[in-house]
């Protein structure tokens, strides 16, 4: 059995107040860690402050994006050293917005992804195909290369730890779903991949996640799909209310 596993990325959106208040109103409701894995990634600049709030709740901490390097002169960057000196736990990787805006590809996610494991955070690599890809009916081709560069090297032990989430860039923020049939279709398209790369056993354990406009009113439609193991939510993790939804229906 997969552990559900739904985190909440919050983009560049929220103050420091309004963060606080979010950890504040969601602690004490946050189901129990053996049940799920609840994780807010939250803008760099907040990530101290909310490891401390949420210190005696289940919920965990992730960064957005890092830098592959330990240190140096790289301004402007995080270092993964530096996330989990400050309690960090998760980290997501190559998200389409960091593709798209900031050069990333499948190689740096690579090396990023690597670099998380060295210093012990668990990090989410994201992939999915455009709409274009779709309309020529090449998205499984499209997300097995991205499974496959984005994980390259990686030994079966770090594999089952890995998280991937699928998130096709059409349905990011624009209100549309993939039905839970075709994300369904494609998450066991990723797993099948890993299995190919490396065993059975290993893909069983292996968590991929959903997203693309999750919120409480499709949720649980996407939870009950085979090899969906739980949710990357934008939008829909901003207010507590509804991020509690979310885990509620995951758990
Ligand atoms: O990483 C989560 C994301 O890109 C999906 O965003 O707002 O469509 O849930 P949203």
């Amino acid at each position: 059995m997969r552990k559900p596993i739904i985190a909440g990325n919050w983009k560049m959106y929220k103050t420091a107040t309004e963060a606080k208040q979010f950890v504040e109103e969601v602690n004490g409701l946050v189901p129990d860690s053996e049940k799920l894995d609840a994780v807010i990634c939250a803008p760099a600049i907040f990530l101290a402050q909310l490891v401390r709030s949420a210190e005696n709740s289940p919920l965990q901490i992730g960064a957005q994006t890092m830098s592959e390097e330990d240190e140096g002169a790289f301004t402007g960057e995080i270092s993964p050293v530096q996330l989990t000196d400050i309690g960090v736990k998760y980290v997501i990787i190559g998200h389409s917005e960091r593709r798209q805006y900031f050069n990333e590809t499948d190689e740096s996610a690579n090396k990023k992804v690597k670099a998380a494991f060295t210093h012990g955070l668990v990090p989410i690599l994201c992939v999915g195909e455009t709409l274009e890809h779709r309309e020529n009916g090449e998205t499984g081709a499209i997300v097995e290369a991205q499974v496959e560069k984005g994980i390259s090297g990686l030994s079966e032990e770090q594999i089952i730890q890995l998280v991937i989430a699928y998130e096709p860039i059409w349905a990011i923020g624009t209100g549309k779903t993939a039905t839970a049939e075709d994300a369904n279709e494609v998450c066991g398209i990723v797993r099948k991949k890993v299995g190919s790369l490396y065993n059975e056993q290993a893909a069983e354990q292996l968590r991929v996640q959903y997203g693309g406009s999750v919120k409480p009113a499709n949720i649980d439609e996407l939870m009950g799909m085979e090899h969906i193991d739980g949710a990357l939510v934008g939008g829909a993790s901003l207010e507590a209310d509804s991020f509690i939804k979310l885990l509620e229906a995951g758990s």
